[in-house]
């Protein structure tokens, strides 16, 4: 697959503005900020394919790519953020587990959190949920290039450990936008996914 012809597709406040319910879809999920839309940026070698921010919350409604026919990756709004106001909070959340219950063409699931940051509350939950979904996982711990070796490489382990009690198709690993580190492992997954 050529993560390189990624295009655009649409922009849906909600489920029933989605693109029809076939083929194979991959969602990127995740706490705000926790660079979800800059890992899609990377993987497509696009800088402004999705857009990023410093400001948490910036995607707010589900952004639908296309990789290939019938192939389409997808951003999600992210999760967890305190600062927006309830009203759009709760219709975020919403769109996102109708999102995540209902789409029949979602086969992968991954979930990116920050490398200093893992397996929030909110994180675990949406894990869980995958392995109970029988949707497999892939962990990416964001913003590798904050740490060192060693550092990073002691957090994936305790991460992969900790992974292992969802009991479930769940993989870990380092990643970062940054220095592109992590990304042919994130390829080779998502070709396993898409190929399936
Ligand atoms: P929401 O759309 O708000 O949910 O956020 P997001 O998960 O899409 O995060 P986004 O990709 O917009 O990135 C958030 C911030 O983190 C931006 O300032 C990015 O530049 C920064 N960032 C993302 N990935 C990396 C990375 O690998 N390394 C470093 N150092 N910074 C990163
Ligand atoms: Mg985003």
């Amino acid at each position: 697959l050529n993560y390189q012809q990624t295009s655009f597709l649409t922009s849906a406040p909600d489920i029933k503005a989605l693109p029809a319910d076939n083929g194979i879809e991959v969602a990127f999920a995740g706490r705000s900020n926790a660079g979800k839309s800059s890992a899609l940026n990377t993987l497509t070698r696009q800088n402004a394919l999705a857009r990023t921010s410093k400001t948490p919350g910036r995607t707010q409604l589900i952004n639908t790519f296309t990789l290939a026919e019938n192939k389409r990756l997808i951003d999600l709004p992210g999760y967890g953020f305190a600062k927006v106001p309830l009203a759009v909070k709760e219709k975020w959340q919403k769109s996102l587990s109708e999102y995540l219950e209902k789409r029949q063409s979602l086969k992968g699931l991954v979930v990116l959190m920050d490398i200093r940051h893992p397996l929030k509350d909110l994180d675990q939950q949406l894990i869980h949920w995958a392995v109970q979904s029988q949707l497999p996982v892939l962990i990416l711990l964001t913003k590798a290039d904050k740490l060192g070796p060693g550092a990073r490489n002691k957090i994936v382990l305790e991460v992969r450990d900790a992974a292992m009690a969802f009991m479930g198709d769940v993989k870990v690993q380092a990643f970062s936008s940054l220095n592109k580190f992590g990304l042919p492992e994130l390829e080779q997954t998502l070709d396993q996914w898409f190929n399936d």
